[in-house]
């Protein structure tokens, strides 16, 4: 076995600053930090990278529209989204980095590197003639538009374009990608979006395509001709490694580099699939190990977006439901990878019967029984061995317990090497589930006024996996592991400090500890 950490580097994209954070942006990025808190919590090294996208003819005009400087404006917006991520606790200001493409370290980098792409050739003076759609900041093919003129994403109108432009060597790249995807050593999940983008190299093939743009003056001048500034994607496709604190020399590969994972949606699946490796081949950096796409966000079916008008805040759902509870119910929303309706009536049912009567009650529960009948500490059971916990009158308390827990942690683990946080969250709803039908099954209340003996095994059971529980949930909702522990009489600083593999071991709590009640863990909804 290797001992030594793996490294774990996930990025989420970097938001158009066009317009305030919604629940859309919301989910990728909470996505994004539940795995990467999930590779911390096993151990990796982890970096995890958001930022916001912050040039371009859109976001231009937008600030003029609100008759803002555009620098002022950048600026409004960029601290709405690190404002939303900090009140949701996303980790990047502790194991990652938030970038911005109007930094200079990122601006420096972006012409360096432009410029070494130049001078091999790869980039090259040019025309370019074509559709754009402004809205996507991306050219299209006439077989992309529907009703002839119009982007699907956006419904609105493309522009012609026709100037004179410096041109990026896409096409001399299409073969070695093609290869890669189909090998998987450029990994793109789910499969289905891998055959979309094989059939994309196959049937459509790659084009060379316009790296700059002589009307667009809010951007990066190249550093070859500054009278053109980088097409908005180029700029952006490198806040992946400025972020890192790369400074534009391809020779000096960052630590961290490559991604394991990139997370998206299927809206820049292509792109990604296609300029951005292509980038990375050209300047001579390893490709990201894998593209992780999740589905749209829907309201009644439409995806949820600005220029639909069907927008979420972050913020309305964090004042309701709290960080944690955000986080969890954006997380069990939807199947991770498709696409899936939301809306406040649903919210409102999932956080009471999972948090409130759910993960809440359970502990409320079990905290109760050990106040009243254990004069509230953590009950003393005669040995950590599991034989030694059978009870008369249960069949299996060990198997009951010490077997489902091990058993979940095993797909638990499973779901997260799957990339799957929703289905890790369906596993702890079963444990949880499981406690509360056992606690029913032997009719607990009673037997804890009969048996304080028999009482003290299953209340110890069930405070232990309670316990494990709390590890389970680290990613999803860091604060409430915190509280779960406090209630059964731990330290949360002292419990963190072990490794997970000692965490995992039956037997963690240690009698005696006295528990503490307090204000519910998730207070219900009406
Ligand atoms: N700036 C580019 C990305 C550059 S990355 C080098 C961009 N920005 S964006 O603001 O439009 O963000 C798009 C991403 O936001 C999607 O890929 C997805 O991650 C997230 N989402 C936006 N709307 C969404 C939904 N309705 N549902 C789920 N995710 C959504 O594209």
């Amino acid at each position: 076995m290797n001992n030594e950490a793996r490294k774990f580097y996930i990025t989420t994209p970097i938001y158009y600053v066009n317009d305030k954070p919604h629940l859309g942006h919301t989910y990728t990025t909470v996505a994004a930090d539940v795995l990467a808190r999930y590779h911390s919590m096993i151990g990796d090294k982890v970096f995890f990278s958001t930022g916001t996208d912050e040039h371009g003819a859109k976001i231009e005009e937008k600030a003029k529209e609100n008759n803002e400087n555009v620098e002022e404006f950048v600026n409004r917006i960029a601290a709405d989204f690190q404002f939303a991520w900090d009140e949701l606790e996303i980790s990047y200001n502790f194991m990652g980095n938030f970038i911005r493409t109007s930094e200079q370290r990122h601006i420096k980098a972006v012409q360096k590197a432009l410029q070494y792409l130049y001078d091999k050739g790869d980039i090259y003076s040019g025309t370019y003639e074509g559709w754009y759609c402004q809205g996507c900041e991306q050219y299209k093919t006439k077989g992309d538009l529907i009703e002839g003129d119009k982007c699907p994403d956006h419904g609105t109108k493309v522009e012609w374009i026709n100037e004179e432009t410096y041109m990026f060597r896409l096409s001399a790249y299409a073969g070695q990608l093609l290869e890669k995807i189909e090998k998987d050593e450029l990994k793109i999940q789910p499969v289905e979006k891998k055959n979309e983008i094989i059939s994309f190299y196959k049937n459509q093939g790659l084009r060379d395509i316009s790296f700059s743009r002589k009307k667009v003056k809010w951007g990066i001048p190249l550093p070859f001709d500054e009278s053109h500034t980088a097409y908005v994607w180029a700029d952006a496709f490198l806040n992946y490694l400025t972020v890192l604190g790369w400074d534009g020399d391809q020779a000096n590969k960052p630590e961290m580099w490559p991604p394991q994972i990139q997370l998206m949606s299927k809206d820049i699946l292509r792109v990604h699939a296609t300029i951005w490796p292509a980038m990375l081949l050209a300047l001579g950096l390893p490709l990201p190990e894998r593209l992780m796409v999740h589905g749209f966000f829907l309201v009644n079916g439409q995806k949820m977006s600005k220029s639909i008008g069907n927008v979420v805040a972050p913020a309305d759902l964090i004042n309701k439901y709290g960080a944690d509870g955000s986080r969890y119910l954006l997380m069990s929303a939807i199947i991770f990878g498709h696409d899936g309706d939301v809306n406040w009536q649903r919210f409102d049912e999932k956080y009471n019967s999972d948090l409130a009567n759910g993960l809440g009650n359970l502990l409320n529960r079990v905290i109760s029984l050990i106040d009243k009948y254990m004069d509230g500490g953590i009950p003393k059971v005669a040995s950590e061995d599991k034989t030694e916990l059978k009870v008369k009158g249960v069949d299996d308390l060990d198997k009951t317990f010490l077997f489902d827990v091990a058993n979940i942690w095993e797909k638990y683990h499973k779901a997260w090497s799957d990339i799957h946080p929703d289905e890790a969250l369906r596993h702890i709803k079963e444990l949880l589930s499981h406690c509360d039908k056992h606690i029913n099954a032997v009719k607990l209340w009673e037997i804890s006024g009969q048996d304080k003996q028999v009482a003290a095994k299953h209340l110890y059971c069930l405070a232990e996996t309670l316990r494990q529980i709390g590890w389970m949930i680290i990613p999803f909702m860091p604060s409430s592991t915190s509280r779960v522990w406090q209630y059964l009489g731990l330290k949360p600083a002292e419990e963190i400090e072990q490794s997970l593999e000692d965490a995992k071991k039956w037997g963690g709590l240690k009698g005696g500890e006295k528990v503490n009640k307090g204000a519910p863990l998730f207070s219900r909804i009406n």
